[in-house]
């Protein structure tokens, strides 16, 4: 039975990552889309997997969370931190909080920065980082209460101090790749690696990037975990 799969979503380049314990066929999904929500259903039917939590890495504001639907279609919980501002969430997460589905668990790091609210879940030997460590780059900080040295703080203090072995599984990925590691990104992350943290709030203040195509649907859709709203309930 597979224990890990990665899914990808072209339009937004979201990573999303189902994990399974192969004796209880518990299964999580991290950083899901709401149009995969049909891909993920089968999967689980596929592999003969009971989808038990539904995590986020933070509150998305690139693309709407599969999270409604899939508590809907199979009595999931969902999770996000306790920072993040999403009451409608079965839980809410705090530094070293655990999640377990069967006989595997699951460490909460909070690794704010990108946002407030963001945190990286840490599985085995591997990190599902989100927005905040990426595969030669980071999350943006200019806008959902970003801040640059937070950032800073989060990633060298409490993901580089994990092991340099340690597999690094972003929310996305623009250009292929797929997963590094702790030891690769402290060495060659072009916006960490040789930088101190006021370098790399200045590099951070001048990235001037466009705001995110979706983003006045995806935060108020994501703060209501991925439900539809009033108007979008209303047919004509
Ligand atoms: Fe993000």
């Amino acid at each position: 039975m597979i224990l890990f799969h990665q899914f990808f979503d072209q339009t937004s380049s979201t990573l999303t990552y189902l994990l399974a314990d192969p004796l209880s066929g518990d299964a999580v999904i991290i950083d899901s889309v709401k149009e995969h929500l049909g891909a993920y259903l089968t999967f689980l039917q596929e592999q003969e997997l009971q989808l038990a939590w539904v995590l986020e890495t933070h509150v998305h504001a690139d693309h709407v969370t599969g999270a409604a639907g899939l508590r809907e279609m199979t009595g999931a919980r969902s999770a996000v931190s306790a920072v993040g501002g999403v009451l409608c969430a079965d839980r809410q997460l705090i530094d070293g909080d655990t999640i377990v589905f069967g006989s595997e668990v699951i460490r909460v790091i909070p690794t704010p920065g990108h946002t407030p609210g963001c945190v990286t879940y840490h599985w085995r030997d591997r990190l599902f980082t989100g927005d905040s460590l990426m595969i030669a780059g980071c999350g943006r900080t200019d806008f959902q209460g970003g801040d640059a040295g937070q950032l800073y703080d989060s990633i060298t203090k409490r993901l580089f101090s994990l092991p340099d072995e340690t597999l690094v599984y972003p929310g996305h990925d623009y250009k292929g790749a797929r997963v590094s590691c702790i030891g690769q990104e402290k060495d060659s992350n072009p916006r960490l690696a040789g930088r101190s943290r006021q370098e790399f709030i200045e590099l951070m203040s001048r990235l001037d990037l466009a705001p995110p195509k979706l983003i006045g649907e995806a935060l108020p859709a994501n703060l209501r975990c991925g439900k539809p709203g009033m108007s979008e309930t209303h047919e004509a």
